[in-house]
């Protein structure tokens, strides 16, 4: 067995349907985990779900429900939406189950038996929504909850108390002496900030509601949700009952959590292990936020994001894809439907999505639908290849998806410019360069092979259909281990099986996430829109004296002397041109060639730099630093005319 690896999710309230903030964060452990697993790890990925407390008890009396009938319903509802995002877990645990309840009291009975528990009674204001205990200092004006805001409820109750405030230096030495502890490093200081404020004792047991866990030999208390809720992490790992199993996965390596619930993870949780005797986990990482369309996802606004409709939409792994992509993980994101689209149309169906297609197309014409593993061992692609693969490998310890998605695209831009540059359809007219055209088909083969494994962690089911479609064996997450991500294991010729599209464009209207105010995205406005914006409008013939066609770079070459011309030799279907593009700051020359752009055919030439330039290459520039090239969206021959 490789290295072993513990992650686990938050476990979830079961009040509510599950929505697009519990899927982020499932959906970022179970590519971790498969990431992990595909590395050769020994991986236990938990998720779960918090079942007690008063707010769960409150939600099923409004509903007019006995809390378990209302757990159990909602467990239903996660584990089928798990289900549908492939969601990898190796267990589910419920704070209702048995083993769970035994574990948690366990762990009560050993800090009150190290002398950290005492009783007394708690005066003061309580949370329900965040089930948190707040102090008179924190309370805010109309004592409305410093977190949330919603309106607290003073109690005055008998309660246990965890002697919390004699961990505060252990705590502080811990986060000191590692590092890594609590991630990202903006979080790690406002935890540092909120301990050196001083920690108090924590009430953890209430008297006045009766769901939850009895605290070991005083039934008329049960213990404080969080405690309960924390202790899942360690009932899993077999704490109390299978001690090989424990003393194997914990301590975890991960806790993945939203920033909401940092504070209970990096201050509760490790003081009450501390004071157990037991290991700290080794991290803690807190994510940020979704809003929608900019504002905060409620029930109120309507417009909470249930991730099945989504999926019903545009796909499991289009929607995973999303999540991992669009946002720097740990940072605040915004979700939007046109957002979603854009990603769907630009990385999957034409970055992935062409690439793929077009490389099987040629398999199947060029080579009868015969691949085989590169013949040489650094043939060409394979140091890309190997880089992306070292690079991703950081981004994914470092918990940096999007960074890692953004890796493999570049690759896959690699491949989709090495398929420009070598231009298979010209070597197969030429039967004496044979040789040279199988290099670079099965070059190309291999490299979709490691963009696969790659993918299997972020898009199991893609990752099987291009496995399957490359005429591989199995299925990518059944080969683990080192080998295979290594260029040109694969060897022997194996027949294609080309399918359909990976991810078809969507061409649709589009309406906000919520279904209720229509919002445009770039696709729907029309030529009304972008005049309203951009002056007066033209007719349709003098748009059709612009003569635009597409080009290919020959050559590209930095100019002495200027910090924003670059110098492209095009081809614009056997006419060569020299034309000079102001793109120098956003893109290097040796990246241009072979790439097919836009160009403004029929420009009156200027001079510039002492150069004259033929016509004009079309960008889109949001601003200097901001400038994408406008490209074909598929393979089609330089001269063509573009209307
Ligand atoms: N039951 C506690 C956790 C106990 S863990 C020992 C709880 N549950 S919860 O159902 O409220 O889920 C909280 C988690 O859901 C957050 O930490 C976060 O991971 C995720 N999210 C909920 N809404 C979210 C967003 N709008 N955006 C991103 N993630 C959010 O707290």
């Amino acid at each position: 067995m490789g290295f072993r690896y513990y992650l686990t999710t938050p476990i979830y309230y079961v009040n509510d349907e599950p929505h697009l903030g519990h899927a982020y964060t499932t959906v970022a452990a179970d590519a971790l985990a498969r990431y992990m697993r595909l590395r050769g790890g020994d991986v236990f990925f938990l998720t779960g779900t918090d079942e007690h407390g008063q707010k769960v008890e409150r939600a099923a009396r409004e509903k007019g429900e006995r809390p378990i009938e209302l757990a159990d319903r909602m467990v239903d509802r996660f584990k089928a939406l798990w289900g549908r995002l492939e969601i990898s877990n190796d267990d589910f645990i419920r704070t209702t189950e048995d083993r769970h309840k035994r574990a948690t009291q366990l762990f009560f009975q050993q800090i009150y038996e190290r002398g950290d528990i005492y009783k007394g009674t708690y005066e003061g204001w309580y949370c329900t929504p965040c089930e948190t205990f707040i102090p008179e200092t924190q309370m805010e004006e109309g004592n409305t909850c410093p977190d949330c805001g919603r309106p607290t409820e003073r109690l005055k109750e008998e309660s246990y108390f965890f002697r919390m405030s004699k961990y505060q230096s252990a705590l502080l030495n811990h986060i000191e002496k590692h590092p890594d502890f609590i991630q990202p490093v903006t979080r790690r200081n406002e935890i540092v900030s909120f301990v050196e404020r001083g920690l108090k004792d924590l009430s953890i047991s209430r008297t006045s509601f009766s769901w939850g866990i009895p605290v070991p030999g005083d039934p008329k208390h049960v213990m404080y949700v969080w405690v309960d809720a924390l202790a899942n992490y360690i009932t899993a790992a077999g704490y109390g009952q299978d001690p090989e199993r424990f003393a194997r996965y914990w301590p975890a390596n991960l806790h993945l959590i939203g920033k909401d619930i940092l504070r209970f993870h990096a201050v509760y949780w490790p003081t009450l292990l501390m004071a157990a005797n037991l290991q700290v986990p080794e991290k803690v990482f807190g994510h940020g936020w979704w809003t929608v369309e900019g504002r905060k996802m409620s029930k109120s606004v309507r417009n909470v994001v249930e991730p099945n409709r989504l999926m019903d939409e545009f796909g499991v792994d289009a929607f995973r894809y999303f999540l991992l992509r669009e946002v720097p993980f740990g940072l605040d994101g915004d979700f939007s439907r046109a957002a979603l689209i854009g990603r769907i149309n630009g990385d999957l169906a034409n970055d992935l999505g062409n690439l793929f297609s077009r490389v099987l197309t040629m398999v199947d014409r060029y080579q009868r639908g015969m691949l085989a593993g590169p013949k040489e061992p650094s043939g060409p692609l394979s140091s890309g290849a190997k880089e992306m693969t070292e690079e991703v490998r950081g981004l994914m310890e470092g918990l940096a998806f999007h960074r890692a998605l953004g890796r493999i695209w570049d690759f896959i831009g690699e491949m989709n410019r090495f398929v420009d540059e070598k231009a298979p359809w010209v070597l197969a007219r030429d039967k004496e360069r044979k040789g040279e055209l199988e290099g670079v088909l099965n070059a190309l083969g291999e490299g979709l092979r490691i963009v696969a494994l790659h993918l299997a962690a972020f898009m199991p089911g893609t990752a099987r259909a291009m496995w399957s479609q490359l005429g591989l064996s199995g299925k990518p997450e059944e080969s683990v281990g080192e080998d295979l991500w290594r260029w040109g294991i694969q060897q022997g010729a194996r027949e294609i099986r080309k399918g359909g599209a990976l991810f078809p464009r969507i061409e649709k209207e589009v309406v906000s996430v919520g279904g209720e105010t229509p919002a445009s995205v770039g696709e729907k406005s029309g030529p009304a829109g972008s005049a309203k914006e951009g002056g007066p409008k033209i007719s349709i013939d003098e748009f059709a004296r612009l003569d635009l066609r597409v080009a290919k770079v020959l050559s590209a070459d930095s100019i002495t002397g200027s910090k924003k011309l670059i110098k492209l030799e095009v081809d614009l279907g056997g006419e060569r041109r020299t034309l000079l593009a102001g793109i120098a700051q956003t893109h290097k020359p040796q990246d241009l060639v072979g790439k097919k752009v836009i160009v403004v055919a029929n420009l009156q030439p200027a001079k510039l730099m002492g150069i004259e330039s033929q016509g004009m290459v079309l960008a889109a520039v949001a601003d200097e630093k901001n400038i994408v090239l406008v490209v074909p969206e598929g393979d089609i021959p330089p001269g063509t005319r573009v209307k």
